[in-house]
């Protein structure tokens, strides 16, 4: 589903921010992506989603290798993952309901579909009733509910995270990485980077620890850091 063979990323400030990463991510996996401050988790993520483009090696998503992926089409691509930040990132001006249709309506989905798909999700995340309210008027988990409620609503095969509780306390984490385990039952790979130990250790699922841009350690049903 996801695969690094061999990237590298040099940072135009000759920052290397990964080195010779080479990572398999299966189709269904939920895996945590842990690391200290500037080891890399979000170059890591960027270059998955197409911010930001490798300096050595390969990637491959959804058996798409991404350095064929145009500009152009980078928007279909997109489609095909769905993306959580810590900041939400939901448009001001839009209540939750255009929120998450416009995500639908930039890959030009039916209105007919749209129509049927958004009050879905919107249910699945709990926030049916909010859906006229903007973004101002929801709480944090609101609205990080309302990213979520997006970010799956062209049913994508990968969900990528990027601290999506970093802003959130620790019930409302909890809330949202409840949301997240439901989601990757029905089958969504999930790959999250962050640096809530409490949740990492709690959740028992593959952790990826970078280090200094390199892969440290690589463990099933693994915690935040080694136990030694
Ligand atoms: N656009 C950029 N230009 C130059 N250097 C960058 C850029 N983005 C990140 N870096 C550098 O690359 C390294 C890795 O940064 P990255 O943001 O991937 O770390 P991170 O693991 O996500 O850290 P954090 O936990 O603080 O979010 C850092 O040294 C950072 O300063
Ligand atoms: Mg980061």
């Amino acid at each position: 589903m996801i695969e690094f063979k061999n990237v590298s990323k040099l940072y135009d400030n000759n920052v290397k921010a990964l080195s010779e990463v080479n990572i398999s991510i299966e189709s269904g996996e939920f895996v945590f992506l842990v690391g200290p401050s500037g080891a890399g988790k979000s170059t890591f993520i960027k270059m998955l989603i197409k911010e930001t483009e490798p300096t050595v090696g390969e990637i491959v998503v959804a058996g798409k290798k991404l350095n064929t992926v145009t500009r152009k089409q980078i928007p279909y691509y997109r489609r095909k993952i769905g993306m959580v930040f810590q900041d939400f990132r939901l448009i001001p001006t839009l209540n939750v309901y255009e929120n998450v249709a416009f995500a639908m309506r930039v890959v030009e989905a039916q209105p007919k579909e749209i129509r049927k798909r958004v009050p879905m999700v919107l249910s699945l995340v709990g926030l049916s009733h909010k859906y006229k309210m903007f973004p101002n008027e929801l709480s944090g988990g609101e609205q990080q509910r309302v990213a979520l409620a997006r970010a799956i609503v062209n049913n994508p095969s990968v969900l990528i995270c990027d601290e999506p509780t970093g802003n959130l306390d620790p019930e409302t984490a909890n809330e949202i990485m409840e949301l997240l385990e439901d989601i990757n039952r029905a089958g969504t790979t999930i790959l999250m980077a962050t640096h809530a130990k409490d949740i990492v250790n709690n959740m028992k699922k593959r952790v990826i620890a970078i280090e200094k841009g390199s892969i440290a350690r690589d463990t099933a049903r693994g915690m935040y850091e080694d136990e030694n």
